[in-house]
């Protein structure tokens, strides 16, 4: 099931999270409201009035200009005087965590716990900043490809090479399908390009790249669902093709096992006889998966350390 954009006043909490904060590193109330667009349900972060929250607590995110802005936003949800803290890995930011805040206008309590910076403040009656924050980190169109975007999202401001080369060896699809972990939607746009295409489904777990290809996807055969392609949430089955170009991170670290599980639910999604088109850094071990659940798989394209694999179950 997924709940798209709940609103946070539909919570009577009065402390929020963002993200998963290691447990050894925070306790946070067992009712806060969870703001991550990366955890499917959750409630957004933009959408929080000034001041709804007493205290929030932020596993905050590795790249300095979405964490700018998602700091700026986690202030402007917190009352004046509330209690706001905000930790990251020393190199994914952790270490940029206490200038970042004083900028705001803060005065953060640093501690260093488990290759955590730790900064805790009490919000103060005035943020400097917020507003160029929150514009430096909002979604837009990037030119020249002219599709909507925002800092974090995958690739954001570029078009990846695996992406563009699977797009670029795609065949003519036909039926429906789905484009498992969709980001803003560049794939499906090119398999849409093809008229005995009848629907896709494009699934991610980030809401910002949902968001995104909501608006980069408006052919009527498209659908978008903000949601875990890992697991059941999404009904998939009997379809014809699947596109993906799989996660392998999760958290900033290599987890082969992400793309492994990508392939797993192709595989279930699909229908006897149908394909499975996916790119994949060359030293990523898919071969074993691909063999072991499909009927046959064929390297259809190798350049610039990418593959693209066409498996049909
Ligand atoms: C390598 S990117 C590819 C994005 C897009 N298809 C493209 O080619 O530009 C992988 C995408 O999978 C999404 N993702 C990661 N884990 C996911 C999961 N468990 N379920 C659905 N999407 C996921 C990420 O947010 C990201 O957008």
């Amino acid at each position: 099931m997924t709940i798209e954009n709940l609103s946070p006043s539909d919570s009577a909490a009065t402390s929020a999270v963002y993200g998963t904060p290691p447990p050894a590193l925070a306790t946070v109330a067992p009712d806060a409201v969870q703001l991550s667009p990366t955890i499917p349900g959750s409630a957004s972060l933009e959408a929080c009035d000034a001041g709804r929250f007493a205290a929030l607590t932020m596993l905050s995110p590795p790249g300095t200009v979405e964490r700018r802005y998602t700091l700026a936003l986690a202030l402007r949800a917190v009352e004046p005087g509330g209690l706001f803290t905000a930790m990251a890995l020393k190199d994914r930011g952790g270490s940029r965590l206490k200038k970042e805040l004083e900028v705001f206008g803060c005065a953060p309590y640093e501690t260093v716990k488990a290759h955590h910076r730790i900064c805790a403040l009490k919000r103060p009656a005035e943020i400097v900043g917020l507003d160029q924050a929150i514009a430096d980190g909002a979604p837009r169109v990037i030119e020249p490809f002219g599709l909507w975007s925002q800092p974090g999202v995958f690739s954001w401001d570029r078009i990846d090479p695996g992406t563009a080369l699977l797009a670029r060896t795609l065949p003519t699809l036909s039926g429906k399908g789905v484009d498992l972990g969709c980001g803003i939607g560049y794939l499906a746009r090119a398999v849409l390009t093809a008229p005995s295409v009848q629907h896709v489904t494009l699934i991610d777990l980030d809401r910002r790249a949902v968001d995104a290809a909501r608006l980069n996807v408006t052919d009527s055969r498209a659908q978008t669902l903000w949601a875990d392609a890992t697991n059941g949430d999404a009904p998939l089955s009997g379809l014809d093709f699947v596109v993906t170009n799989p996660p392998f991170h999760d958290g900033g670290s290599e987890d082969r096992r992400l793309g492994q599980a990508f392939i797993r639910r192709a595989a279930s999604a699909l229908r006897k006889g149908g394909a499975l088109w996916l790119v994949a850094n060359r030293h990523l071990p898919y071969e074993t998966v691909l063999g072991d659940l499909f009927t046959t798989v064929e390297v259809k394209a190798e350049q610039g350390g990418y593959k693209i694999f066409e498996a049909r179950k």
